[in-house]
């Protein structure tokens, strides 16, 4: 063999080495993106059911339109107060203009729900009340899908205040 040819068999070898090494990786990347997208077409497609429920409406009141930093009372230090959970309290954001008409309590949304559960759900997809209005700001004005505010609903009822 002259060096030439050695030298590019060693060089076909690296190569080679090299891809068998990274098609396994491929293989699972790829299986893990399927099993990704199948999971979340899975959770879209189908109403979860019980505690996957109240999770999935955990997430979203916690994490995401973050009820609580308006709906929970704080404790003296300002933290969020946990024995209170929902319950309601004072408003804590005030305008920095005069506003007519602010409201001056963030009402207990926790436990006991202030509505029927079907007008939480109309409340939180279409941002309208039981009085036919919407609520004063700085209530947010949710338009969720049926899904999303179901399991908000489901989670706001299973909440126990340890009081
Ligand atoms: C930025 C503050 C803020 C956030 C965030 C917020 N709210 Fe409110 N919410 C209010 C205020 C203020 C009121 C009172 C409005 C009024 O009196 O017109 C209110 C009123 C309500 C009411 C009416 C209750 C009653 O007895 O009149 C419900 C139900 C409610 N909020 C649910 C929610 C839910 C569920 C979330 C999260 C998905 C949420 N709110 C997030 C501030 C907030």
């Amino acid at each position: 063999m002259s060096r030439f040819n050695r030298n590019a068999s060693r060089i076909l070898r690296v190569a080679l080495i090299t891809i068998s090494a990274c098609v396994p990786t491929l293989l699972i990347v790829d299986v893990t993106t399927i099993s990704v997208a199948q999971e979340a077409k899975r959770a879209s497609a189908q109403p979860a059911a019980g505690g996957e429920m109240i999770a999935r409406g955990a997430y979203i009141v916690n994490n995401v339109a973050m009820c609580p930093t308006c709906h929970t009372p704080r404790t003296s230090d300002g933290k969020l107060d946990p024995k209170r959970w929902l319950q309601g309290g004072p408003v804590v954001y005030q305008p920095s203009e005069p506003t007519a008409n602010w409201p001056q309590i963030e009402p207990r949304i926790g436990g006991t729900l202030p509505a029927s559960p079907e007008q939480m759900v109309t409340l939180l997809t279409t941002a309208v009340w039981i009085d036919g209005n919407e609520l004063r700001d700085p209530m947010p004005k949710f338009h969720m899908n049926r899904a999303d505010a179901e399991a908000v609903v489901a989670y706001l009822r299973s909440i126990t205040p340890r009081q």
